[in-house]
């Protein structure tokens, strides 16, 4: 088989998919639902949710790009000859990259201002009129070139990166940028817990209320599971073909679950005692990010604007990271099916992809008339994202893992041909056959459902 790019090392492996999972999940949306859902309560469901599910489909797909050494499509397809059509499934994971990234950039884009304005002291002038800061944030979204420029300026710095190659590029800025990104969140953890009323920020998160944990928050902690994994999008399935051959598979998937999960409640360390302690209403996302804690900063006085700068910086950094992430699973994907050079494919994306994501900015202001199912075009997308294509794509990865791909060849991946003991095998093979594809229909029912 084709010999695919490699990362140089374990360590340069873990720092990538780490990279790729820590992401505007981890930091926005995580320790908001979490505390929403029950704190304590909340945080059991979703251990057992990433390290009993996520970490299978992690794996599943781990296996399956490092044994075929290709990219989506032809990885189903090679190991599986006879039955070309589940490379459909490599296809759907392509789509969902493409619009996942596409969306994302947006995001990553006001991101980008943030830290430019939090720098620049335009925040900070803002002082803390709630009002204000909301209709900052209102007409710098909305606007028609500020959001544009950010955005292309983010897709500029992941082109680059992703133009240096898988080691030089992608395991390189990872190994720089993860170790960052814990000293920044750490950083603020220490300046938020230390604040006056800090406790009520960490109740807020941890302290278990098993009232609060609904139908609905359980379905929330899985789809949060997946999502941060970035399971479900043939990432970690290109990212598997790059896997070393003599690391272990199931270590490496465990210390990037450990590693995401630590880092999204360092996160919630970083925000809530803050938020609190600054008298305001705990949120989740772009009003988090973009209202409240702008608001918590400019309370702090002049430090404030150091923090917000080191806030802004960290979102960056892990933005990049997943973002990189997506533009090389289709990188990968266009250079190995037609064959010509990564710039080729990178350009390409970039382009489409930028071009997509200004659509859905500019859908938000002055394109706000189209809509598609009542919905404008980047509500649309995101409801697409977040409820349709990645656990469907998982689906597809994990039948044809526990029910198409021999067992021997499962088997062999795992104990690197028999030169490892993979004691928790048969749990895994149950979870991966049983109740990964049943916790997935779950997921795909109850959103098409709501
Ligand atoms: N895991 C990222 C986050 O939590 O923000 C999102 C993501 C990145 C999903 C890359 C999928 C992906 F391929």
């Amino acid at each position: 088989m084709a010999q695919q790019k490699s990362f140089s090392s374990n360590l340069g492996a873990i720092m990538a998919a780490v990279g790729s999972a820590v992401g505007l999940g981890n930091i926005w949306r995580f320790p908001y639902i979490c505390g929403k859902y029950g704190g304590g309560a909340f945080l059991i469901v979703y251990l057992c949710f990433v390290f009993l599910l996520g970490s299978v489909l992690m794996m599943s797909e781990f296996v399956i790009g490092r044994r075929a050494q290709h990219t989506p499509i032809k990885a189903f397809q090679a190991l599986c000859p006879k039955h070309k059509a589940w490379g459909l499934v490599g296809l759907l994971g392509i789509i969902t990259s493409f619009f996942i990234l596409s969306q994302y950039l947006v995001i990553s884009g006001w991101t980008t201002g943030y830290v430019w304005n939090s720098i620049s002291g335009t925040l900070a002038s803002l002082g803390t009129d709630s009002g204000a800061i909301s209709s900052f944030f209102k007409e710098f979204s909305t606007s028609q070139w500020d959001p544009v420029l950010f955005l292309s300026v983010f897709a500029v710095l992941a082109l680059v990166i992703i133009l240096g190659g898988v080691q030089k590029g992608i395991e390189n800025v990872s190994k720089v940028l993860m170790p960052l990104l814990v000293l920044l969140v750490l950083v603020l953890c220490v300046r938020s817990l230390t604040l006056p009323g800090a406790g009520k920020g960490v109740e807020y998160l941890f302290s278990p209320d098993f009232t609060k944990l609904t139908g609905e928050g359980v379905l929330a902690a899985l789809g949060q599971a997946l999502f941060s994994l970035s399971v479900g999008m043939g990432v970690l399935l290109v990212y598997g073909s790059y896997i070393p051959v003599n690391d272990n598979i199931f270590k490496t998937a465990m210390w990037i679950t450990a590693c995401d999960t630590l880092i999204a409640v360092l996160a919630g360390l970083a925000i809530f005692p803050a938020v609190f302690s600054c008298g305001f209403e705990p949120a989740g996302g772009p009003g988090l990010v973009f209202h409240v804690l702008p608001n918590v900063f400019n309370t702090m006085g002049t430090t404030g604007t150091i923090f917000a700068s080191i806030f802004f910086v960290l979102l960056m950094v892990a933005a990049i990271t997943s973002a990189i992430s997506l533009l090389e699973a289709l990188t990968a994907w266009f250079s190995e099916h037609t064959g010509t050079r990564r710039v080729v494919g990178a350009l390409l994306f970039f382009v489409l992809t930028t071009a997509l994501g200004i659509l859905f900015s500019l859908s938000l202001g002055s394109l706000s008339h189209i809509k598609i199912a009542g919905l404008c075009l980047f509500d649309f997308v995101d409801r697409m994202n977040s409820i349709y294509l990645p656990p469907l794509c998982a689906l597809g990865t994990i039948i044809f893992f526990g029910w198409v791909l021999p067992e021997e060849d499962v088997k062999d991946e795992l104990s690197n041909h028999g030169t490892l003991k993979i004691g928790y095998y048969r749990l895994f093979r149950f979870l991966a056959r049983y109740v990964v594809p049943v916790a997935l229909l779950v997921v795909l029912v109850a959103g098409m459902l709501s």
